[in-house]
């Protein structure tokens, strides 16, 4: 159950804890401040006593339950949870994430060394969006498939090259010139130096192809990672959606999902597997992320 609350609030298994905590306190408030404040007036007949007690609950819960999602943290998560709640009841109006006047269009910018399959993914599912941008693809090698990508899809692509991202400028200033928001690491394999993270504190997110902490660090990437999940006889792998911090594969994890792992499996027919996951869940967590305003 923990499993799947995570993989669809797109959370880590700490975040669901602290979410259902909060649902259980936000309740039983509301349950005591409903009842006390239904003591202080004399409603007469018991019919009318519930329909009243029900519209009052229905407006103090999501008080309630963002109140006390603020101590444990979880403010954002409730804010378009509550969000979330009014669209499907038809309070909100179903707008694109941040339509209208509700602020600038955000800009992405995807790094990406290798095929492109998930920048492609995350392009196709911001087409329509006109408050998204994928403003940037950045890339440190010329014949990745990601710049023919970039290409076809009439979007700038920024060929770096090593010296100017490790020991230079470490190209804040182009990115900062394209107003980039987000910085998505797509199959990027170099190490993000220090410079990008303080420039982009808490906005650069990375996808891995296994569950981290397992499997991560200098080296592991693409197949190397399958390979080495396949020698060590695990049954399940996965994917971690996570920020960027300064160590390889290692910034807190927004959200993973997780696939069988089946005897007789090759690292190829696995990372079958793991792109499909990464195809379905990459798009919509850039997306939940940008909602809660990362
Ligand atoms: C993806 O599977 C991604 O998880 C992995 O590279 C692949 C890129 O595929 N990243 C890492 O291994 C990072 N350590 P793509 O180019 O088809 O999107």
């Amino acid at each position: 159950m923990f499993n799947r609350l995570q993989q669809k609030w797109k959370v880590n298994g700490l975040q669901v804890a602290l979410i259902l905590c909060t649902f259980a306190i936000g309740g039983s408030l509301t349950g005591y401040v409903g009842r006390k404040l239904m003591n202080l007036f004399d409603i007469g007949p018991e019919w009318l006593w519930i329909v009243v007690y029900i519209l009052l609950v229905t407006l103090l819960w999501p008080l309630a339950v963002l109140l006390v999602s603020i101590p444990f943290g979880q403010f954002r998560f409730f804010v378009s949870y509550l969000k979330k709640m009014g669209k499907r009841m038809g309070i909100i109006s179903r707008e694109e994430p941040g339509a209208g006047s509700q602020g600038p269009v955000k800009q992405i910018a995807i790094f990406a060394s290798g095929a492109g399959s998930n920048a492609q993914k995350i392009i196709d599912h911001f087409r329509e969006n006109e408050r998204v941008k994928i403003a940037l693809i950045v890339c440190n090698k010329p014949e990745a498939g990601v710049l023919k990508i970039a290409e076809n899809e009439g979007i700038p692509a920024l060929l770096i090259e090593k010296e100017q991202f490790f020991r230079g400028n470490a190209y804040v200033p182009a990115l900062k010139e394209k107003n980039i928001n987000l910085i998505v690491l797509a199959g990027f394999l170099w190490k993000i130096p220090v410079a990008l993270i303080q420039a982009y504190p808490g906005k650069i997110v990375n996808i891995h192809p296994a569950l981290l902490p397992k499997y991560g660090g200098k080296g592991m990437y693409g197949q190397f990672v399958h390979a080495a999940v396949i020698a060590a006889g695990e049954k399940e792998s996965g994917i971690t959606i996570h920020y960027v911090d300064e160590h390889y594969d290692h910034g807190d994890i927004i959200f993973q999902a997780i696939c069988p792992v089946f005897s007789g499996d090759t690292p190829e027919l696995l990372a079958k597997r793991i792109h499909e996951l990464e195809h379905k869940h990459f798009p919509v967590v850039v997306e939940e992320l940008l909602l809660r305003g990362v």
